[in-house]
């Protein structure tokens, strides 16, 4: 048995939450391998609509099981409250999810620190969520960080204490940033989470394998906010792409099966940094307002712009994507024309790599592709989709070189289709 591993290829918000939910009954565990409560996972359910953080988006079925894995960074407050809405809905959590012990503690001074770091720089800044994101994985690659499995241990307390000191050193001196430090809660949550299966996923993972259960790794993010391939700095500060499944798990390479790649049939981004096929125009306000691009986690308007092939390709070669699946056609229903972009126009020269960085004068060429009128969100046969969405289809297919497996045509679980057979 192999770990399948489901990542987005653009800039997040490709709607990885609802794929995995419409994958998970094929797989017995559904495992997050990155990231924090900085992703904001929706999936709508008979027209309910339920946003994760931090628990795998497969916590919904009743016989998978849900891990949080070792690269996570994990707000000990924000999955309280995710696990007591879940279970408000009846959902089983405490039996259901399993934590790694490895996988380190935002602590609210984190979050202190990363509002303090966006503050220091100014119209520079990365447009962090704020969540200590970043700040965390920095106290993990310091090796001053705390990890869940220091929870078990009796000194939690004064660890704690140690590292608040060091960051309020930091919040003051460095930054000279003014703050509130409220931890009640933080610690009211800590004292939750010991009541969970706190265990050394890795072992547990690997066992799942060897015993030929089916496991879905669940990236969060997108790969182009990966901290090393992504357009840095304006990236998050894990690996969001295949390989980050890996050391985020601890599961080998070779065990990695089927590479599932999400992208939307436009593109996306919130926060700041390069997007070189952005619309600032109608069409652009129309992506925002038909698909409803307000973010999960922040609910700051996201930035639209037009499919952007060689960003695709590169994403593709960096995840070994075997399966490519679609999300949002419908929001392209009713516009005049499409537009994708083929290359890059760099002082005059036309290319397909992504340059080191997006400097302002580099221009998106672009092909036009013809439009579809009808409204498709009720669709849920290939053979019925308007001629041009195929034609659409097929020309993504020949320029991606990746099949495309499944086609989404809006925000709830049954508004799916698959465009081909699916083998085992
Ligand atoms: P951070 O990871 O919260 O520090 O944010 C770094 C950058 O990644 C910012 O531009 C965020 O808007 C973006 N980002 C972080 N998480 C997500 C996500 O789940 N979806 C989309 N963008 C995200």
């Amino acid at each position: 048995m192999r770990v399948d591993v489901l990542l987005g290829l653009q800039w997040g918000d490709e709607g990885k939450g609802k794929i995995v939910d419409v994958l998970s009954p094929r797989y017995d565990i559904v495992a997050r391998f990155q990231g924090g409560p900085n992703a904001g996972h929706t999936l709508v359910i008979e027209g309910k609509k339920y946003v994760l953080h931090l628990i795998p988006s497969g916590i919904f079925h009743p016989n998978t099981h849900c891990v949080i894995g070792n690269g996570v960074v994990l707000d000990p407050v924000t999955l309280k409250a995710e696990i007591e809405k879940l279970q408000q809905v009846g959902v089983d959590v405490r039996s259901k999810l399993l934590i790694s012990r490895r996988a380190h503690l935002i602590l609210p001074t984190h979050k202190l620190l990363d509002a303090a770091s966006e503050a220091a720089k100014g119209d520079q800044k990365i447009g962090s969520t704020l969540r200590g994101i970043g700040p965390t994985y920095m106290d993990k690659t310091g090796r001053n960080g705390l990890r869940v499995g220091d929870l078990l241990s009796g000194n939690f307390e004064k660890k704690y204490r140690f590292l608040v000191a060091k960051h309020r050193r930091l919040l003051d001196a460095y930054y000279g940033y003014e703050y509130e430090l409220l931890d009640e809660s933080f610690l009211e949550a800590i004292e939750y989470l010991r009541g969970f299966q706190l265990i050394n996923t890795e072992y547990y993972l690997n066992h799942a394998l060897s015993q030929g259960q089916n496991i879905l790794a669940e990236g969060a993010q997108g790969t182009l906010l990966d901290i090393e391939f992504g357009s840095y700095p304006y990236v998050t500060s894990s690996n969001t792409i295949t390989a980050g499944a890996c050391t985020g798990l601890g599961i080998a390479p070779r065990n990695i099966g089927r590479v599932y790649g999400i992208f939307k049939a436009y593109c996306t981004r919130v926060g700041s940094g390069p997007f070189p096929t952005e619309l600032h125009d109608q069409t652009g306000q129309r992506l925002r307002d038909m698909g409803h691009e307000y973010g999960a986690t922040t609910g700051r308007p996201r930035r639209c712009g037009w499919i952007d092939l060689p960003l695709l390709k590169y994403a593709i070669q960096l995840n070994g994507v075997t399966d490519l699946i679609m999300t949002k056609a419908d929001v392209l229903s009713g516009l005049e024309a499409i537009k994708a972009c083929t290359a890059y126009e760099i002082d005059g020269q036309q290319t397909e790599e992504v340059p080191f960085e997006f400097t302002p004068g580099i221009r998106p060429v672009y092909e036009t592709l013809s439009s579809w009128q009808d409204d498709i969100t009720a669709i849920r046969d290939k053979k019925l989709l308007p001629a041009s969405l195929q034609q659409y289809v097929d020309y993504l297919q020949q320029h991606l070189k990746v099949p495309l497996t499944y086609l989404s045509v809006g925000p709830d679980r049954s508004q799916i289709m698959p465009m081909q057979v699916l083998t085992a």
